[in-house]
């Protein structure tokens, strides 16, 4: 289907309406991934501004085919360093820093990044100049730290009988593509009979420990963590913060950060209750259904 191919931005007038507040600004799209935010917003409020940061390669790739070059920069890094990344730009503050968080369906359908069940690569890394990839954590780690990065990362309770497998499996040949590894995954977990709403809504036996490894790999909860640390000093008075994330481990990241900052008087909850994707854009893009949008705003 058409939607497995391209990436289609989530939630586009829901991210619009919360984050422009100054439609004279400057605004930073930590992720750019194809653009498709950014270009959106470029298209939609003709006198902003975005510095659009994205660490993997093939984003520098789509940036270039860009027709907006003196309203948009783009910046080849980890959104952690944005603090450095905006000071080398002799930038102090902005009005406004979105993150959606995660990987494009670009990333996950290009099989030689080793992101989908299918690939026949173990890789998993976001920024191909990052040293260590799933092969090397699938291969060398202990089956008690591969059990831990199961249980923690993936919330996979099976994690020990899993990680067990791959360590007899691995003695006799090297795990190395993601088509192997799912493989062993599913061999190894007991599943559960399920009626059939569960069946319908129910999640692939190996998602849960691809992004265990996924995050561990790009160190995804780290680089959040930093970010939404280093973010209130780098807005201005109402700018705002727009993080979406995927998956229950960020989100909670979020809310908490959010939390804290708001009885402390820096920032003030705009979202009370996490967004969701509404019915009609799950039914043109079902991947995004696990999608949580949550802003804060600078005070
Ligand atoms: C869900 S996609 C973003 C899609 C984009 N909003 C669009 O509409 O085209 C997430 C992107 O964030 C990038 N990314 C994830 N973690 C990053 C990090 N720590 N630093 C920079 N880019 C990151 C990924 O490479 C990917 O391209």
């Amino acid at each position: 289907m058409f939607y497995e191919h391209i990436h289609i931005p989530v939630m586009l007038s829901e991210i619009s309406k919360y984050l422009i507040q100054n439609i004279y600004g400057v605004y930073v799209d930590c992720t750019f991934g194809n653009g498709g935010h950014t270009f959106y917003l470029l298209n939609k409020f003709k006198n902003i501004k975005i510095i659009a940061i994205d660490w993997d390669e093939q984003s520098l790739y789509r940036f270039n085919e860009n027709k907006f070059n003196d309203r948009v920069i783009f910046i080849r890094d980890n959104f952690k360093n944005i603090k450095q990344i905006l000071s080398n730009l002799h930038i102090d503050k902005v009005d406004g820093i979105l993150a959606d968080i995660g990987i494009s369906s670009q990333q996950l359908n290009d099989l030689s990044r080793g992101f989908s069940f299918k690939s026949p690569r173990l890789d998993m890394r976001m920024d191909n100049r990052l040293k260590i990839t799933a092969q090397t954590i699938i291969n060398s780690t202990s089956a008690n730290n591969l059990a831990n990065i199961f249980y923690r990362y993936g919330e996979e309770y099976q994690s020990r009988k899993i990680a067990n497998s791959i360590c007899i499996h691995r003695k006799q040949k090297c795990i190395n593509s993601a088509k192997e590894l799912q493989n062993i995954v599913c061999a190894a977990k007991t599943r559960k009979r399920l009626n059939r709403r569960r069946r319908r809504t129910k999640i692939h036996t190996a998602t849960k420990v691809f992004q265990a490894l996924r995050i561990v790999v790009n160190s995804e909860l780290d680089n959040l963590q930093q970010l939404l640390s280093i973010a209130p000093e780098l807005l201005n008075c109402t700018g705002r913060v727009v993080i979406v994330s995927f998956h229950s481990l960020e989100d909670r990241m979020v809310k908490l950060n959010f939390k804290h900052n708001t009885c402390n008087g820096i920032y003030k909850t705009i979202t009370k209750k996490v967004i969701k994707v509404s019915k009609d854009e799950l039914n043109n893009n079902f991947r995004v259904r696990s999608a949580r949008m949550r802003v804060a705003e600078k005070q």
